[in-house]
C-alpha cells in the first residue's frame, strides 16, 4: 500500500464514530494502543507523580521547563487566576437541580461573556489560570457549600482548587496528593476523544475558545465519555452492597456474569483504543494497593479488576475487556474524603479543558504553518430512512 495512505475507508466505516480516521494531527499527547497515553513524547507513567504545574507547562510549551522557565510561566498563571465577582456572582444565579455537569458548560460561557479577549492564546492562559475557582465556584454553588473566597495566588494550581473548595470536613493532606495525580491524569487524551475533538471542531468555525470548551465540556457530560466515572463508582458500590467487603473474586466473577445474562451493564472496561489495561487504571491501583488496602470499596475495585477481564474475555466481540481510567477513579477519589460522585466528571473536565485549550489555540494560531485548520466539514452519504 502507498506509506501515503493512512486509512482506507469503506462502506463498513460508516456510522462506526469515526472510530480511527487520521484527520489530523495532535501537538500536546497521542494513545498508544499498547502503552497508553503520552504528553509530548513522555509517558503517562513517568508523569503521574511530577507537579501538575510542571505537566501543564510541557503540555503548554511542547517540551520540559527548567525551574526558571516554570516558575515564570507560573507566576504569569497567578496573575490571571482571580475570577470575577461579576462570574461568581452570575454562577450563583444558576439552578441548583441541574447536574453540576450541565452548570460547568454555562460557568465556562459565563467566564468567556465577563473576560473573553478573543486571543487564543490569552484565553487560553487566562482559561487555565481561572480553571480552579470557576470549577470550585461551580461545586459549592452546587453543593450549597457557599461563597467561594478570592484565590490565594501563593498557592499551587491543585492546591488552590482544594483551599478553594468548601467540603465539610475538608482533610487537605488526603486530598492533595489524589487530586493532583487524577488531574494530571485526565489533563489530555489524545485530539481525538470525543469532548477533545468537539472543541476543536467548534473552534474550527472560529468560535471564542470558551464558546468551544463550553461545547467539548457538553460533550464530555455524557455517560458514554467523561460521566463514566460517576456510573463506574456507583457500579463499585452497587457490588459491594451486594457480595460484600469479604466477597471473594469467584463471587465478583458470578455477578459480572448474573449482570450479563440479565443484560445489565458491567461499567468501567474497555477503551476504543487501548488494547491493554489503561496505564491510568494501573496507576490509581497501585496508589490504592499502597495508601488505603483495608477500604471495603478499594477490595471490590480490585476484584473487579482481576474478575472483569477474565469474563468480559471469553466474548470474541470484546477487543478491549481491560479496566479503563473510570473503573478505579471514583474509588480512589471516594476513599480520599471526596466521597461526592456527582462531581467526578466536572473533576474530569477541570483537568480536560486545559489540554483542550491548549489543542484549540494551536489548532486556530500554529497548525498549517500559522494558518489554523478550516473549518470541519466531513462528509455524509444520503440513505432514506428505513431503508437498510
Ligand atoms: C479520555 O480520556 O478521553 C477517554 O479515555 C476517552 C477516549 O480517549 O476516547
Amino acid at each position: 500500500m502507498n506509506p501515503d495512505v493512512l486509512f482506507e475507508v469503506t462502506k463498513e466505516h460508516l456510522d462506526t464514530g469515526l472510530r480511527g480516521f487520521p484527520v489530523g494531527y495532535c501537538p500536546t499527547s497521542y494513545v498508544d494502543p499498547q502503552k497508553g497515553l503520552f504528553y509530548c513524547g513522555k509517558s503517562i507513567v513517568e508523569l503521574a507523580y511530577q507537579e501538575p504545574k510542571e505537566v501543564i507547562y510541557l503540555l503548554y510549551k511542547g517540551k520540559m521547563g527548567a525551574p526558571t522557565e516554570i516558575a515564570t510561566f507560573i507566576q504569569d498563571l497567578k496573575r490571571r487566576s482571580n475570577l470575577s465577582r461579576e462570574v461568581a456572582l452570575a454562577i450563583h444565579t444558576l439552578p441548583r437541580k441541574s447536574h453540576p455537569m450541565e452548570l460547568f458548560p454555562i460557568a465556562l460561557i459565563l467566564l468567556g461573556t465577563f473576560e473573553k479577549t478573543g486571543d487564543y492564546r490569552e484565553d487560553c492562559l487566562n482559561l487555565i489560570a481561572k480553571l480552579p475557582a470557576l470549577a470550585a465556584c461551580v461545586i459549592n454553588h452546587h453543593a450549597g457549600w457557599g461563597e467561594t473566597r478570592d484565590s490565594n495566588s501563593d498557592l499551587g494550581w491543585v492546591e488552590n482548587f482544594i483551599e478553594l473548595l468548601n467540603i465539610p470536613n475538608k482533610n487537605p493532606q488526603a486530598l492533595l496528593p489524589v487530586f493532583k495525580l487524577f488531574s494530571i491524569l485526565h489533563l489530555d487524551h489524545g485530539g481525538g476523544n470525543l469532548s477533545t475533538f468537539v472543541g476543536k471542531a467548534v473552534a474550527s468555525g472560529l468560535e471564542d475558545l470558551f464558546g468551544s470548551i463550553a461545547s467539548a465540556m457538553c460533550a464530555l457530560a455524557g455517560p458514554r465519555h467523561g460521566r463514566a466515572n460517576q456510573d463506574c463508582l456507583e457500579f463499585v458500590q452497587i457490588v459491594l452492597k451486594e457480595v460484600g467487603e469479604k466477597a471473594s473474586v469467584s463471587d465478583v466473577e458470578a455477578l459480572i456474569r448474573r449482570r450479563l445474562e440479565k443484560k445489565q451493564l458491567v461499567f468501567g472496561f474497555g477503551h476504543a483504543v487501548l488494547r491493554v489495561e489503561d496505564p491510568r487504571a494501573t496507576l490509581q491501583y497501585d496508589f490504592l494497593q499502597k495508601h488505603y488496602p483495608h477500604h471495603p470499596l478499594v477490595k471490590i475495585v480490585l476484584a473487579l479488576r482481576t474478575a472483569g477481564p477474565k469474563v468480559l474475555s471469553e466474548n470474541p466481540k470484546i477487543s478491549n475487556p481491560y479496566p479503563n481510567v473510570d473503573a478505579v477513579s471514583g474509588t480512589l477519589l471516594t476513599v480520599a474524603g471526596f466521597p461526592y460522585p456527582e462531581y467526578y466528571t466536572l473533576l474530569f473536565g477541570l483537568a480536560r479543558c486545559v489540554g483542550i485549550a491548549i489543542q484549540i489555540m494551536s489548532d486556530r494560531l500554529e497548525a498549517r504553518g500559522g494558518k489554523g485548520t478550516p473549518i470541519v466539514r466531513p462528509k455524509y452519504l444520503y440513505k432514506a430512512r428505513g431503508t437498510s
